[in-house]
């Protein structure tokens, strides 16, 4: 990227298992774009805290363990790792109970500012396709296209715990199902960047569609908008 050069910044939000990841995956490589994945970033907070034996609801002992923290992005081969204190815990941090860690963290006001920068340093320095809950809303308001990807949370479970089979984790679909259902009434009703549509975001709803009709769909709306 030039210096001073504006980026192109994709903003993708929506609640777990909407298909954020792997559709800004494929839209990122159809762009030439790189894909940034926030919730890794919440994911891996939560798992220090963990690690550490610390509620993640605790506000106040989770905001300590961040003096001890520091996280890195790194794109190798074209694909976001995370870094945890120089350990690359890219693949550590995709279980059921780092997810319902991370979601309890995301709600603590400091976290959030201690990963602020961290994403719109990313955002400012290259074209990028964003997901999150709070991208088009807190993290990216001037990004250029803000999509909300949505779908019922049967058809989101169903698709998250066919994710943790095929990678080989021993899960059922109804404690996904609930999981889901939990982590949406706390991401959504949290007071500090809720998990909610940014008023100019476009409201994508999967629920009906599969894999290719869902990217054609995202592809078309990035066509016109960058038009
Ligand atoms: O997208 P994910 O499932 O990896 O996110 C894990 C949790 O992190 C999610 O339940 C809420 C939180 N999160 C957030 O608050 N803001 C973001 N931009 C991304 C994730």
């Amino acid at each position: 990227m030039e210096k001073g050069q504006k980026t192109i910044n994709i903003a993708i939000d929506g609640p777990a298992g909407a298909g954020k990841s792997t559709l800004s995956k494929m839209l990122a490589s159809q762009l030439g774009y790189i894909y940034v994945d926030t919730g890794a970033l919440y994911r891996t907070v939560g798992l220090y805290a963990l690690r550490k034996g610390v509620n993640p609801k605790d506000a106040e002992k989770v905001s300590q363990l961040l003096k001890e923290i520091r996280i890195e992005i790194k794109f190798i081969s074209g694909t976001q790792h995370v870094f945890l204190n120089d350990e690359d815990v890219s693949n550590l941090i995709r279980t059921p109970e780092v997810s319902m860690a991370a979601s309890a963290v995301s709600a603590i006001p400091n976290v959030r500012s201690f990963l602020l920068d961290l994403q719109k340093d990313i955002a400012a320095k290259n074209n990028i396709i964003m997901d999150g809950r709070d991208i088009g809303t807190v993290i990216l308001p001037n990004a250029q296209i803000k999509i909300f990807l949505t779908a019922s949370p049967e058809i989101r479970a169903k698709r998250r715990f066919d994710e943790l089979i095929a990678k080989g984790q021993n899960v059922d679909y109804q404690s996904v199902l609930n999981d889901i259902k939990k982590r949406d009434e706390a991401d959504s009703g949290r007071e500090i960047a809720p998990l909610k549509p940014a008023k100019d975001a476009i409201i994508v709803d999967t629920t009906e569609y599969n894999l290719e009709q869902s990217l054609e769909l995202l592809i078309k709306i990035v066509k016109e908008r960058l038009k």
